[in-house]
């Protein structure tokens, strides 16, 4: 199956595209599984919201789930031990913040990082992606904003004492998540995807949440920009 998309061809049952889907979509189910299972944890944390957080956690389950078939229709079996291997650390954080009576961080991880980057990463591959898994993307894509938006909120009623520590987890976390993209930086040009477009659909949700959270324009500006110069010095 070859489709012309904007500037790319892309065959859908070339070698070369499945061995690279399998590893992005193994990403794409462990990122959804993981999620899941971060939300279940915010449940416990957060016993008012438990059935909202539930319900956000069923749709990630639900989510990997509808992944696992976007492989199967290519007949490809998800490579997951890479995306096991690259999302350890920051699973790692979330747990260690949970330790910590850290909820600040959870929120941050799970509701603002992970969910700003699989927004951008579904974004970018949307205009690339086959019939099949293109229904699916939308639908999911949709669901990762209501994801967003319980973070948002909830660190908005609190951004007056939550505001330095969100800046510090942002430090300390979204190096972790962008270095994901350099180690998948060949599969997602195999699959279509522009590794630049990616981070750069996650700049403008990252900026829009952060404003959403309550952080003036420049200044979430200013924590992003020096991200990314950390990120340009680290590669
Ligand atoms: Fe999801
Ligand atoms: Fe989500």
């Amino acid at each position: 199956m070859t489709i012309t998309s904007e500037a790319n061809e892309i065959n859908f049952s070339s070698n070369s595209y499945l061995d690279a889907y399998s590893r992005i979509n193994g990403m794409v189910i462990v990122g959804e599984g993981l999620a899941d299972r971060h939300f279940r944890h915010l449940a416990r944390l957060f016993p008012a919201d438990s059935e909202e957080l539930l319900r956000l956690g069923a749709m990630e389950a639900r989510h990997a789930k509808d992944f696992v078939g976007c492989g199967r229709n290519l007949g490809i079996k998800a490579d997951v031990s890479l995306a096991h291997k690259l999302l350890a650390p920051l699973h790692q954080q979330f747990i260690e913040a949970e330790k910590k009576y850290d909820f600040v961080s959870c929120v941050v991880i799970q509701c603002l990082i992970i969910e700003c980057f699989a927004i951008a990463a579904y974004r970018t591959y949307l205009p690339v992606a086959d019939s099949y898994a293109t229904h699916i993307t939308k639908y999911v894509l949709n669901d990762e904003f209501q994801h967003l938006n319980y973070g948002e909120k909830w660190l908005k009623d609190r951004f007056g004492q939550v505001a330095d520590e969100v800046e510090m987890c942002i430090r300390k976390a979204v190096p972790v998540t962008m270095n994901l993209l350099s180690i998948l930086h060949p599969d997602l040009k195999a699959v279509g995807m522009d590794p630049g477009e990616l981070v750069a659909e996650f700049v403008v949700c990252f900026q829009e949440s952060l404003e959403q959270v309550g952080f003036l324009p420049k200044n979430a500006q200013k924590i992003i920009r020096s991200l990314m110069v950390a990120q340009m010095l680290a590669a």
